[in-house]
């Protein structure tokens, strides 16, 4: 599975594999992917670091990237203060009755949650940069929209590609107008916040606008004949998040919410704005029904919602609350039946990429040339 693009990276498989977990992006690049690291969740430079420095002993100098959620707009002195003090207290009061009816525990006092999405805010992602520019890392990714040019220049001038996630041909054009290397084309089906546009019309549509710029296809891809499906329509990769999630490397921190994951079906996610306040993939539950309710306030717009919410993720995730527990995760979770090791589903990437390959060859009638 080897592009110009994964050439170039100098790895194995054209596989781009997004986590939150410093392990799981070890073992994507020791099996020969691309590992990518999720900065969202960190709000102290030092624990990043601790990470990275974990990344860089056990990648072994195989190359990996790290994604952050960087807005092109410069918002100046906002704080999380400020952005708390905007959340009205029905919203709050909602939080508390939902979890009461369903007795979720409090934290324990003093204990942090581990949930805020915070790394949003600009002075947040950009303390996460210094950092990360201090370690090897190969691809600095942005998760909503365009980065700053001066974050884009930042990161050329250390030799680190930039990529940036798009739902549309039009925001993909925006990227590329702001300098960007890599497109990564997300369809509807992934897991995480997602625009409308399915995987399968998307990424052509996003390989034509940005010709000759590299696309990596990502939204719904668990299998090599779905790699196979995606570099047949012009990507030069695939990025992948929800099928590392129940790999033996994840740490969900939570038991239940694994077994959930290997029990649900293709058709058991919603795309919710009940965790961050845009439109997000995740799994179904009591939760974001509650909030999706036309009875109950709505949401709150990004970040307010993010910020709102934090803390009750948090004592749903820890005391697993069975009906509330979620994830952001996309309509592969169907396909995502056991509990494997990295290196198990790049195996099985590879060996399905492969029969998808042998299976075209026959079908085009060059039987044996694969
Ligand atoms: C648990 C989870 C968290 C995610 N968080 C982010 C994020 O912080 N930044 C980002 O760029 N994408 C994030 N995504 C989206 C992934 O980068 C990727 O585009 C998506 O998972 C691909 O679709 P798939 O889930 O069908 O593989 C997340 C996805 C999942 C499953």
């Amino acid at each position: 599975m080897q592009t110009e693009l994964s050439r170039k990276l100098g790895v194995e498989h054209a596989v781009f594999g997004f986590t939150p977990f410093p392990a799981v992006a070890a073992a994507i690049s020791r099996a020969g992917g691309f590992g990518v690291l999720g900065a969202v969740r960190y709000t102290a430079p030092d624990d990043l670091k601790r990470d990275l420095d974990w990344l860089d002993a056990h990648t072994g100098g195989l190359p990996y990237g790290l994604d952050v959620v960087m807005p092109a707009k410069k918002v100046e002195g906002v704080t999380e203060a400020d952005v708390e003090a905007m959340i009205p207290e029905g919203h709050r009061r909602f939080v508390r009755e939902t979890l009461a009816r369903y007795g979720v525990p409090e934290l324990v006092e003093g204990e942090a949650s581990g949930w805020r999405i915070t790394g949003w805010m600009e002075q947040v992602a950009r303390t996460q940069l210094d950092v990360a520019f201090d370690h090897p890392i190969r691809l600095l990714a942005n998760a909503l929209g365009s980065p700053p040019a001066d974050v884009v220049a930042r990161a050329h001038d250390r030799d680190v590609l930039v990529a940036a996630l798009a739902g549309s041909a039009r925001h993909a054009r925006k990227h590329q107008e702001a300098g960007i290397d890599i497109v990564v084309a997300q369809g509807y089906e992934a897991g995480g916040h997602t625009g409308e546009i399915a995987t399968m019309v998307l990424t052509p549509e996003v390989v034509e606008a940005v010709a000759p710029l590299p696309v990596l296809a990502a939204g719904g891809i668990g299998s090599g004949q779905q790699v196979a499906a995606a570099l047949a329509l012009g990507a030069q990769g695939v990025w992948l998040g929800s099928v590392w999630l129940t790999t033996t490397e994840a740490d969900l921190h939570a038991p239940a919410l694994t077994r959930k994951l290997l029990a649900a079906g293709s058709g058991d996610t919603v795309r919710s704005r009940a965790l961050t306040g845009k439109p997000a993939r995740q799994l179904r539950t009591e939760w974001t029904d509650a909030w999706d309710d036309p009875a109950g306030p709505g949401t709150l717009p990004m970040p307010l919602q993010g910020l709102l919410v934090a803390e009750a993720v948090s004592r749903i995730q820890k005391y697993e609350v069975d009906p509330l527990l979620g994830t952001p995760v996309g309509q592969i979770v169907g396909r995502m039946t056991s509990e494997r090791s990295v290196q198990a589903v790049v195996d099985d990437l590879t060996r399905g990429f492969e029969k998808a390959v042998d299976r075209i060859n026959r079908i085009a009638g060059r039987s044996g040339q694969s």
